[in-house]
């Protein structure tokens, strides 16, 4: 358990980010919904990554999870990523004539420590009786056992070595890389020109400021693929699905400057920290001092990154901008009720930056903060009735997305 009142400047971030556990109202299991249907639209591509990938010649094969968090929405990519492969040697023996021999599989759910992992052991223990009651019902290869793969849980950092070198074959990771490893000492530190004064994110700072954040954001992009080039087997495949953002000359334009007003962590999110410090909830050093250790990567500074790292082919590298991972048709009827939308969306922003935001300024603060986030949110959302137009315009959901399929480079011997 994290202490609270220590300061998002101070602490090390790798202890405290994590989304909030177990199967509660604003836990990850049941807010990630958003993210599950988005990532459910990556299937087909999915599919096509493991079609790339260069199978090994002996098992196991290893597939990884990077940012697997409490488990619902990891279990069900993986489960697909697995029947992808299964389809591959089942295929491979039709081609043949013969049985090719399928590997044994091992899946490795990552995450920092401060993950629910109790919740994805459970969530596990759950699929493989439900795998368990299948058995003997289906033919084919594989199936008939608890699960069709062991798994195993790591707590660490993905910007570090995690894995044993060569042994992976296909990583995925998604909605997780756009979070930092640090927040740049600089920008909480009252005396620098460069303190983040103001606001609790980088949106619309001060350019020098956003900069900051690149760098570090940058230095972690390159740790993660150097650390990924050593634990990749030749051939294998990485498959990352992040946010990203359009304006690559200008990193404090994480979103484009007209959704400023309908980014989760926008004006509105500003104006309810602003709200905390006018009824004396919270002092602005406090909020001075937090920052949301998330940086939004453009195209251009992934693909520079990648360049640099030398290890990996390119497979696809496309940046989906102003894309929805709520569809319009839905959100327009739930705007239609502004306090229960207000509910579901501070509860959705909650379940990412409810423990980060209570190791900074404890539990009853944070309730305070997600209060007044509702007001303003339902204050916006009543405003847009009487205006279909800017109803229309008000995409909460939507961002830039970058989806990336690397495959491992052969080593020169
Ligand atoms: C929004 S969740 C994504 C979960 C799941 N992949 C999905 O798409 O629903 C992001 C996860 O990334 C994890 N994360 C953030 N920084 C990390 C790091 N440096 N190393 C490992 N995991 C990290 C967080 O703890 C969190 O569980």
């Amino acid at each position: 358990m994290v202490k609270s009142g220590m300061q998002v400047t101070d602490m090390k971030l790798g202890k405290i980010i994590s989304m909030v556990g177990g199967d509660g109202e604003f836990s990850y299991q049941r807010m990630g919904v958003l993210q599950a249907s988005a990532i459910k639209t990556l299937e087909p591509l999915m599919a096509e990554a493991v079609k790339q990938m260069s199978l090994p010649k002996q098992g196991p094969l290893h597939i990884a999870d990077f940012g697997c968090s409490t488990g619902r929405n990891s279990i069900s990519y993986i489960n697909f990523i697995v029947k992808c492969i299964i389809d591959r040697y089942l295929e491979a023996s039709e081609n043949n004539g013969h049985v090719t021999c399928m590997p044994e599989m091992l899946v490795s759910f990552m995450d920092l420590p401060g993950n629910d992992f109790n919740n994805l052991v459970q969530l596990l223990a759950s699929e493989a009786k439900n795998a368990k009651d299948l058995a003997g019902s289906v033919n084919g290869a594989n199936v008939g056992r608890a699960s069709n793969y062991f798994s195993t849980m790591m707590g660490g950092s993905f910007y570090n070595r995690l894995l044993p070198k060569e042994s992976m074959h296909f990583v995925i990771s998604t909605f997780s890389l756009h979070w930092m490893s640090q927040i740049p000492a600089a920008v909480t530190d009252p005396n620098s020109p460069l303190y983040n004064k103001g606001r609790s994110w980088i949106l619309g700072s001060d350019p020098a400021i956003a900069r900051e954040f690149a760098q570090q954001s940058m230095l972690d992009l390159d740790n993660f693929l150097s650390s990924r080039a050593v634990e990749m087997a030749p051939g294998g495949i990485v498959f990352a699905y992040f946010t990203s953002r359009q304006d690559a000359a200008n990193p404090e334009n994480q979103t484009n400057p007209e959704c400023h007003d309908c980014c989760f962590v926008g004006t509105d999110f500003e104006n309810a920290w602003n709200d905390l410090i006018d009824d004396g909830v919270i002092t602005v050093e406090t909020r001075d001092t937090f920052n949301i250790p998330m940086y939004r990567r453009s195209k251009e500074e992934v693909e520079a990154s990648i360049i640099k790292c030398g290890a990996f082919d390119i497979q696809y590298l496309q940046l989906w901008d102003d894309y929805s991972i709520c569809p319009q048709d839905e959100l327009m009827h739930m705007l239609q009720f502004p306090k229960s939308f207000a509910t579901f969306l501070s509860a959705w922003v909650r379940a990412m930056l409810g423990p980060i935001m209570e190791a900074h300024m404890g539990r009853h603060n944070t309730d305070e903060f997600y209060v007044r986030y509702q007001r303003c949110i339902t204050a916006r959302v009543t405003s847009l009735l009487s205006n279909p137009k800017a109803q229309q315009k008000y995409k909460i959901f939507s961002t830039s997305f970058l989806l990336v399929v690397l495959k491992r480079k052969v080593l020169s011997t």
